[in-house]
């Protein structure tokens, strides 16, 4: 009767990262009970989180062959677009949201267009643009830019509103810090940068007044809905942007936020489903009121246990 704070499955949004071929299902080494898997592998998978009453789920893509520009991002037959279509065929409600950048889809890993070695932010906003209008034409419910380049939530939204989808809402990759927890997501999605780092675009992990004056301009941009990325080291940031915006706050309970406990719990270290609960309810209770994370389907299982 007194507990302040409750998680429900309700709260989740789980990640998929889709591969070509078909009937692949590889585990993602360092994320275990995590896959790639092509897109008649995420159809089943799909199914599978629809019934452990998860919302929603959000579409990483990893294309069989990457470019300079990263041109597998907006091909309308490119594999988020395929698994898009597939998966709201198959499944149609559950609530498809797609990452929306493009260091899977660039030979170089980088987020963004390179001119001279450096990421050019504003020939980047564009290609990005393409890449939303391109998911949101496949069936798309929302799109979810985590690039960090200034000015692409308006970019993208002036890009929907003209290309016929005033409907599709904007979750931006707000506060994004430049991370060592994304660690294993780089092995999952192949995306690991060749030359430098994302630290010109992706925040400093010392700055919480800068995750307010970024969240500020993406609500101005139209954002509908604002993220702070990761989570767990940043609670304080998301307590802040909580009580800041009347806008509904996410969190990504990140790859390495995942790894490390489930690598402990593999030792015998810990146990892993509580401390995954416990992760999950602080979130929660920081303010965030959604939640993107690896553990959706297990903490599901134990929410209806
Ligand atoms: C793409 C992107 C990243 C994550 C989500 N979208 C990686 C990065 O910026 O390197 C990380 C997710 C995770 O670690 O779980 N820009």
């Amino acid at each position: 009767m007194v507990r302040e704070t409750a998680i429900s499955p309700d709260d989740f949004i789980y990640p998929l990262f889709i591969t070509f071929g078909k009937g692949v299902r590889k585990e993602i080494s360092s994320m275990p009970g995590c896959y790639q898997e092509s897109v008649d592998e995420a159809v089943k998978n799909a199914r599978e989180v629809h019934s452990l009453g998860i919302p929603s789920i959000i579409l990483f893509g990893i294309p069989e062959h990457k470019d300079e520009t990263g041109s597998g991002a907006w091909d309308d037959n490119g594999i988020v677009q395929q698994a898009i279509k597939a998966i709201k065929d198959a499944v149609p409600e559950l609530y498809v949201i797609t990452d929306v950048c493009l260091c899977e889809y660039t030979s170089h890993g980088h987020c963004g267009f390179i001119e001279k070695g450096e990421v050019d932010n504003d020939r980047t906003l564009n290609l990005l643009a393409m890449e939303a209008l391109s998911h949101a034409g496949a069936g798309a419910d929302m799109v979810a830019p985590s690039d960090m380049m200034d000015g692409r939530v308006s970019a993208l939204r002036t890009a929907l509103d003209t290309g016929g989808y005033a409907d599709i809402p904007v979750m931006s990759y707000a506060a994004k810090y430049a991370s060592a927890f994304y660690g294993p997501f780089r092995e999952a999605a192949e995306s690991t940068p060749r030359f430098g780092d994302r630290r010109s675009y992706q925040m400093d992990p010392a700055n919480r007044r800068e995750a307010i004056k970024e969240v500020a301009a993406d609500i101005a941009e139209g954002a509908d809905i604002i993220m702070v990325k990761p989570a767990l080291s940043y609670l304080d940031v998301i307590a802040e942007v909580r009580a800041s915006f009347h806008v509904p706050v996410a969190a990504y309970n990140v790859s390495g936020e995942y790894s490390l406990v489930k690598a402990a719990e593999q030792r015998g270290w810990v146990d892993g489903n509580r401390v995954m609960m416990e992760i999950l309810t602080s979130i929660k209770r920081a303010g965030a009121d959604l939640i993107l994370t690896y553990f959706a389907k297990d903490a599901a299982r134990v929410l209806a246990a």
